[in-house]
């Protein structure tokens, strides 16, 4: 079996693309019966660049591309739906499973029709495999971030795929494809670009909250897997989450001062602290290889687009990525006083040291 395939749930298996930051995550659910009949469904099946491992992983798992039955988009990006003619061809058993909205646009790439089986047809009850005997539920996920967009539950495993809805970039330190804390920035930040707006986040989550057994296991198509108690925390977080025209209409006042201040710090760093200037120019333009949320032309900032915490904890990541420790002791105070200059309140890991209590310094004070 092909070492990037992770077992999820029962018979549910991660195909994750080897990207730095923003991976593609395939996903394929084995349904056997109890006489060893099989049913085989490929999700989001991703793009050319994957088409090779994807084709060499299912020859492992299910003898070969000739044995997909059904091939279930979550909604028609590119990321999501640019190889199916080439699946297609090989899948001669295959059915695309997907809404009439999604229907419309990958029916531009030449798909026959009789090949299509919408999702709607199925009125979004829970479904039986006939040949298997097992249960699935196709879910409306509208507007995350596309009207047409679709879950897909899986009742054998628990598991949820969730197409873009959930999914994020990568935060995470170190390997291993489940998500912890630090998974939470990087989904935070891919609710902020792509999502339209709260509600329909709200609305997402409260439909996977209607399902008769609770999910235990969330597959988006990007970033983390998300299990155990984070699958509760990550819902509710994330559906009072301010994204796409939420954040827009009432923060660009903000972003806008917040740019200025960020700017006016840069300036004043340009001189004082040459080196660490332009390692930090350099790592925010680096940073800009998924999309920018801080964008910088030549050593200014010029746009933001997440909200202002989350631009203020990026670029003082960055920061403390280009300095060292006694440089950073000095930066913390320009940079405080670079905000307050604009009335904007300084978060605490800022002024306080990371893993610094009061009690630490005074203590070292003492000593
Ligand atoms: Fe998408
Ligand atoms: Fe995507």
């Amino acid at each position: 079996m092909a070492s990037e395939l992770h077992e999820i749930g029962k018979e549910f298996y991660l195909l994750r693309s080897g990207e730095k930051f923003l991976h593609r995550n395939i996903y394929i659910k084995r349904f056997v019966g109890t006489h060893g009949e099989s049913v085989n469904m490929l999700m989001d099946p991703g793009t050319a660049v994957d088409y090779p491992v994807l084709s060499k992983t299912l020859k492992e798992l299910i003898g070969g591309i000739k044995n997909v039955h059904a091939i279930f988009l979550s909604h028609q990006d590119p990321d999501v739906s640019s190889n199916i003619m080439a699946i297609l061809a090989s899948a001669p058993k295959a059915v695309i499973l997907a809404s009439e909205d999604t229907w419309r646009l990958i029916s531009m790439y030449g798909i026959p029709e009789k090949r299509f089986k919408s999702v709607e047809s199925f009125k979004f009850d829970v479904l039986r495999i006939k040949k298997t005997g097992h249960y699935i539920q196709f879910i409306p996920a509208k507007y995350c971030h596309f009207v047409g967009a679709t879950m897909f539950y899986d009742f054998e495993s628990k598991v949820i795929f969730t197409g873009d809805f959930l999914g994020g970039v990568d935060t995470r330190e170190g390997s291993g494809i489940y998500a912890d804390e630090e998974s939470w920035e990087g989904i935070s930040l891919f609710h902020q670009i792509y999502m339209p707006s709260k509600k329909a986040l709200q609305i997402a989550v409260d439909k996977i909250g209607l399902l008769s057994k609770t999910p235990e296991v969330i597959a988006p198509q990007h970033g983390d897997v998300i299990k155990g108690e984070l699958v509760y925390d990550f819902l509710s977080r994330i559906a009072s989450l301010d994204v796409g025209l939420d954040a827009a209409e009432w923060e660009e006042d903000k972003l806008s001062t917040l740019m200025v201040a960020l700017n006016g710090f840069l300036d004043m760093i340009k001189n004082l602290y040459p080196d660490i200037h332009q390692g930090l120019i350099s790592s925010l333009s680096k940073s800009q290889e998924f999309t920018p949320s801080i964008r910088v032309s030549g050593d200014t900032i010029v746009q933001i687009k997440i909200l202002p915490q989350d631009a203020i904890y990026h670029f003082w990541k960055e920061l403390v990525n280009v300095s060292d420790e006694d440089t950073l002791s000095e930066l913390r105070g320009l940079f405080a006083s670079s905000l307050s200059n604009f009335g904007i309140e300084s978060p605490d890991f800022i002024i306080k040291e990371s893993g610094t209590t009061e009690n630490d310094s005074e203590e070292s004070f003492i000593a």
